[in-house]
Parts: structure tokens; sequence; C-alpha cells
């Protein structure tokens, strides 16, 4: 049967972060039970146009989750085992903040039936973590990352780097410390300035310099070696995992499988006699009314355009270290990539050791996750 991967976005946030644009606010209060019911209904309404299906995996995404009612999160859970059939294995991930309060509720969302935890770390050192705007403390961080260990299977952290100021030594010396914390799985994202944060404007005025491209690219080789070192892989360009240990949930998105999202902002991609695009409405309250009226709080619901289909999948594939398996992209969309891109474009980005391509597969390089959205959209030219 078709899989299908369930995302589940919680909006709310104790603080907003400087560098954060996610879809995240801050409020002084939420009402629950008003939440909890639109987000079953919007759930019901959107699986029923994607019927004949196996959910491999939900993913409460954010905002922070993890300040979500354990309630409201099994209410969901359970509703989904009751709108499909679900995979023996299914993944069922939270977000969480790491600070104390949330790692007390740690076994209260085990019982709600998550299985594993993915911790917004950040960072390991104190002055760093302030300047990133966090409100919790490193050892207050590994304290959650402990409690994660001790109430689930499974969990991950997130790193943020490429920071301020940052050497290679200042990072191997961090990094080699949150190994020892590391279980399977670990995301590791170099700092980004989004516009409309506090971090674009800050930038923009002097406030801060980053690593520049060159200390960039040094600081990603730095850290794809030592997390093969420790035998976790980067199976996409900013997650790192033990063989098997990969966000299943994250692997739907990069290989096209489809998805529903729930909750305000959430995106989807449902296949039906063509690829379909949705988007829910961002604002929480206009959301939440549109749910309570109309059964959903969806504002785009339509046919995505053939090559911009492909575009997609190319970009999603190719973030993958095993890359794009021909005959699997063939199965998806009906095209033979292989003659999509010509030859001669495969080649002269092989020569130059951005991609590795054989019969089965077109594979980015570690130069080449590095250039990645220059190389798809040459690939595609
Ligand atoms: C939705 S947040 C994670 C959950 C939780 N709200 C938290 O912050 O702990 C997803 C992750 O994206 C990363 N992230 C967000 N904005 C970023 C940026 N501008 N640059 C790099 N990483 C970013 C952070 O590591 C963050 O943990
Ligand atoms: S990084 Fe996480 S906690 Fe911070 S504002 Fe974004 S979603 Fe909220």
């Amino acid at each position: 049967m078709t899989p299908l991967a369930v995302y589940i976005h919680w909006p709310f946030c104790k603080s907003k972060c400087p560098y954060c644009d996610f879809n995240s606010h801050v409020r002084d209060s939420v009402e629950q039970e008003r939440w909890r019911e639109a987000l079953l209904k919007e759930l019901e309404t959107i699986a029923a146009h994607a019927p004949n299906r196996t959910v491999t995996s939900i993913f409460f995404g954010g905002g922070t989750p993890s300040l979500m009612p354990t309630k409201t999160a099994e209410a969901l859970i359970e509703r989904v085992h009751q709108l499909w059939p679900v995979a023996d294995n299914i993944e069922i991930t939270l977000e969480a903040n790491p600070t104390s309060v949330e790692a007390d509720t740690f076994k209260d969302f085990k019982s709600a039936g998550v299985n594993r935890v993915s911790l917004g770390v950040q960072s390991l050192i104190d002055s760093e973590l302030k300047f990133l705007g966090r409100e919790h403390k490193a050892a207050e961080a590994l304290k959650a990352v402990e409690s994660a260990r001790n109430s689930f299977d499974r969990y991950s952290f997130d790193l943020i780097y490429a920071r301020s100021g940052q050497t290679l030594e200042t990072w191997q010396k961090e990094l080699s410390q949150a190994l020892t914390h590391a279980d399977g799985h670990l995301s590791l994202y170099q700092l980004t300035i989004e516009e409309n944060t506090a971090f674009h404007h800050a930038y923009k005025n002097g406030g801060f310099t980053l690593p520049d491209e060159a200390q960039s690219e040094a600081l990603y080789r730095l850290t794809e070696e030592l997390l093969a070192a420790h035998g976790l892989f980067a199976y996409e360009v900013s997650n790192y995992a033990r063989v098997g240990q990969e966000s299943r949930h994250n692997l739907s998105y990069w290989k096209g499988d489809d998805y529903i999202g729930i909750g305000p902002g959430a995106h989807g991609r449902i296949t039906t006699d063509r690829r379909i695009a949705t988007q829910t409405l961002k604002s929480p309250e206009r959301w939440l009314e549109q749910v309570e009226q109309q059964g959903h709080g969806l504002e785009i619901w339509q046919s995505i355009e053939r090559e911009q289909e492909i575009e997609e999948r190319v970009m999603m594939g190719l973030r993958l270290a095993r890359g794009i398996h021909y005959e699997e992209f063939e199965k998806q969309t009906s095209i033979n990539l292989r003659e999509y891109i010509s030859d001669a474009k495969r080649k002269f980005y092989a020569e130059k050791g951005l991609l590795t391509d054989d019969a089965n597969r077109l594979q980015p390089t570690l130069s080449g996750r590095l250039v990645l959205n220059k190389l798809t959209a040459e690939l595609l030219s």
C-alpha cells in the first residue's frame, strides 16, 4: 500500500528565537480544547482526500510541540490509527525544547504513543546559547538529552553551527562533547540568516559577522569527518545517522513520498491522478477560525505543474547522500531522468567532482552537497 507521512504543526513557542523564521508565535494563552478539536477536525477532513494509504510516520513539529498538552498528542495519534492502517514500525516524533519542564513530560508523551524525540539543543556553550536567544543553559539541555535517552528508544538533537567567530578548534571541541551524548541521529545546521528575523536586522546593521564561505566549507567538512569517525553518516545535507537510524519521516519528504500537513502553515503533497500541493493558513487565529467554519484551514490546494514536480523531486532527492534512484524516479513520475538530464551534463558535473552517476543512481558528492542549489538549477536548466 502507498506510504503516507503525517505532519502536525504546533505553532506556539515560549519566546521567539532571533534566527528563526518557522511559523512560530508567542501567545499569553492557548485555548487548548479548541485547538485539540480543530487539529482533529482538519486531520479528518484532509484524510478523506488521502485514502488507501498506510501511515509510516507522524511528526509533531513547530513551534514547540512539546508545549502541547500530551492529551492532544494522544488524541491525534489515536485518530490517525482510526483513519488509516499504520505500519508496524510507525515512527512518531516530537520536537522538543530541551528544558527541564519539557523533559518532565517525556514519559507522558511516551504513553501517548510518541516513540522518538528531537531536541533543539542548538549549542553546548552557554554564551552561544545566549547569543542564539535561547532560554536554556547547556547543562539543562544535557539533562533533557539524558531524559530523552531514558524515555524513548530513539532520540536526536539539533545544533546550530557556523556561528559568529566560530573556529575549527572551538567547533571540534563542542561537537566532540555533543557526540558523547548522541545516540543514532543528529541534525547539524549551519546558521542561516532568514529575512524578517531579528538576526537579519542585526546582521545587516553590522551587529555580528558570520564565517565566510571558505570557513563554512571547512566547518562542514570537519563535521562530516568527525561524525563519520563516530559511525554517523551524512545521509542528508544537515542530517547524520547510524545506518537504520535515519528519520523515516524526513526521508519521506526527500524521497518524494506523499505527506499531509495539519495545523497552521503546514505543507502537504498528495498524489491522486496528479500531484497536489497543499498549504494551510499561517496565522494561528485565522487557521483556527477557518477550521471551525469549514473543517480545514487550507489556503492552497492546487495541482503542481509537471516541470515543477520534477524540479522539486530532483531538488529533494539530491539532498540525500544516496541520491536519486533512476528506477524509483521513473515509477513516481514516468520520467527517465537519464534522458531528462543529458549524458553530457551529468558527465560534466561528475568530472567536476560534484556528482557520481552510475546505471542506478545519481548521487551528490560532499562537494556537490555544498553547492546543491546551484548544482540542481544547472542540472535542470
Ligand atoms: C522548529 S525548530 C525545533 C524545535 C524547537 N522549537 C526548538 O527550537 O528547540 C527546528 C530546528 O531548526 C533549526 N533552525 C531554525 N532556524 C535556523 C536558522 N536560521 N539557521 C540554522 N538552523 C535553524 C534549529 O536547530 C531548530 O532546532
Ligand atoms: S527555534 Fe524553535 S523555540 Fe525558537 S522560535 Fe523557532 S520554533 Fe520556537
